[in-house]
């Protein structure tokens, strides 16, 4: 038996099919009213509990968690699932072998890549080292700060399209920006003109859109991303073949010449790769939107970003990150018996983590409720409260290698926003429904009249005026309630 101590995170226990179970042991973890240990398990008594998952959206499983504990079973889809909350899940779910993501959502919530050979769904040895290319595309000194540049340069291009139109919408646009910026950014070709570009933006939100939502709408997006993939494919091929340059570093390069093992990677797994890539840079889309929001709310911090003060931008866009309902939960399947805080989890079990909920625990973020940057959370720090992309070791576990680009993405749009465009706010509904997955201000955020900012304090000079904030449908003055919603 293996004896794993998530603190100390010794991941060097079974892998693969080893049926030997893995014990997880409780003593060193944080919180101590995060897991209990008494067995059994509650169970939420609906006997399925799939029309609920998609009445209740983001608010599922921490309702019940509030009700039955941070551990309890329910049924989706007629299958049985033990859902988590807290830190301590948390740590299981980023702190040992033993577990798949195969098959580990709950059906219409794919929000990750479903195909098997692609990171997302890799474990074990080939996931570490598919992971390590990962970590040297997206987290080598300076790759953030470029994407972040490419996208800074999008949005002040934009500024001249933007003020022939009365209005425009903020999620649509961020996502035309991040699109472009993200293309040129992994090394392909350039976009022949504004329709590819828009046509592409509409592609990858589609499928960003299609994350949380079952149905017909489903087919939509498989579509969307099939022809994404397809040209992605056609890309990879040509620059494999030598038809098709590619900056050295940039992702196109290091996915065409990486080896799996011996083998260089195909290109559909490559393009599929790359859309792992793409598809998430757009999605940072709707942190943007969020932090726009909450600048409406906050005008204080906006006048200090305005001012020119960038040291706490990353706090308020960490703090954005936590209360934003964003990716709700991750799934998981044990592919061993694995003994976990009193529990024996057998093999097959399925679980899934509530990525949202951890983050509202009261446990965990004191007031949780209230948006305060003041918490200075950081995803550079090892905090297993603050999971909004996952927690644990990023080369080792399924945890996101893209937060330090959302952060400097984030902090780009912030600085832009508060300083080098005026607008003003036109009346909108900017309620956010936490039954719609991925949820967003019901709007998309309007921005009217938007002009290039004239340094007299900023845009946040017209926020905090009395005319833009007039007919808001949403209170400004209090900040999580637009945040949380109806
Ligand atoms: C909107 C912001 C983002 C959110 C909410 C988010 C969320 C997540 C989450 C929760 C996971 C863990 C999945 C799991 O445990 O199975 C993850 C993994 C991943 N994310 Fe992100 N992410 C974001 C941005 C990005 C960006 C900007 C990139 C790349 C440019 C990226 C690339 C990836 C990849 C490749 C993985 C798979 C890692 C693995 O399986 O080892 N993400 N993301």
């Amino acid at each position: 038996m293996i004896h794993f101590s998530p603190r100390s995170a010794d991941l060097s226990g079974p892998q693969g099919d080893d049926p030997r179970p893995v014990k997880l042991s409780a003593s060193s973890m944080s919180s101590p009213s995060a897991m209990t240990s008494a067995l059994p398990i509650p169970r939420d008594p609906a006997p399925d509990a799939t029309l609920a998952l998609f009445r209740e959206g983001y608010d599922f499983l921490s309702k019940r968690a509030d009700r039955f504990g941070n551990v309890f079973r329910t049924r989706i889809l007629m299958r049985d699932v033990i859902c988590m909350r807290g830190p301590r899940a948390a740590e299981l779910f980023y702190g040992t072998e033993g577990l798949t993501r195969v098959k580990a959502l709950p059906p219409g919530m794919q929000w990750f890549s479903a195909d098997p050979r692609t990171v997302h769904l890799l474990e074990g040895a080939a996931h570490r080292q598919r992971k390590a290319l990962f970590i040297r595309m997206l987290m080598s000194p300076g790759r953030a700060e470029a994407l972040s540049a490419l996208f800074r340069a999008e949005l002040t291009r934009s500024i001249p399209r933007w003020q022939e139109r009365d209005r425009i919408v903020l999620l649509d646009e961020v996502n035309l920006a991040l699109a472009r910026a993200g293309w040129e950014w992994c090394g392909l070709p350039p976009l022949q003109d504004d329709a590819e570009a828009a046509a592409l933006a509409t592609d990858l939100a589609g499928v960003i859109e299609s994350g949380g939502i079952p149905g017909l709408r489903k087919w939509q997006a498989r579509l969307r991303r099939q022809r994404l993939e397809n040209r992605l494919c056609t890309i990879v091929e040509d620059h494999c073949a030598g038809h098709l340059p590619a900056a050295p570093g940039t992702p196109l390069a290091e996915l065409c010449h990486h080896r799996d093992g011996q083998a260089r990677m195909s290109p559909a797994i490559a393009a599929a790769e790359l859309l792992n890539i793409l598809r998430p840079t757009v999605a940072v889309g709707r942190y943007i939107v969020f932090a726009a929001l909450a600048l409406l709310q906050e005008p204080a911090w906006a006048q200090l970003f305005g001012g020119g003060n960038d040291d706490l931008t990353e706090d308020f866009a960490e703090e954005v990150r936590r209360i934003t309902p964003y990716f709700p939960m991750v799934g998981a399947v044990t592919t061993q018996p694995i003994d976990w805080d009193g529990l024996s989890l057998p093999k097959g079990q399925w679980l899934l983590l509530d990525l949202c909920g951890t983050a509202l625990d009261p446990d965990c973020f004191p007031d949780p409720t209230r948006f305060r940057p003041e918490r200075m959370l950081s995803w550079k720090q090892a905090d297993p409260g603050f999971i909004p992309q996952g927690a644990g070791d990023v080369a080792r576990t399924h945890r996101c290698p893209g937060e330090q680009i959302t952060l400097e993405l984030m902090k780009t749009a912030i600085t832009f926003l508060c300083r080098d465009i005026a607008w003003t706010l036109p009346d909108q509904n900017l309620k956010v429904d936490r039954r719609r997955m991925p949820a967003q201000p019901a709007s998309g955020l309007i921005l009217a009249d938007v002009r290039p900012a004239h340094r007299e304090g900023g845009t946040i000079g017209h926020l905090a005026g009395s005319g833009p904030r007039q007919g808001v449908g949403v209170a400004l003055t209090n900040r999580p309630e637009a945040l949380q919603t109806e």
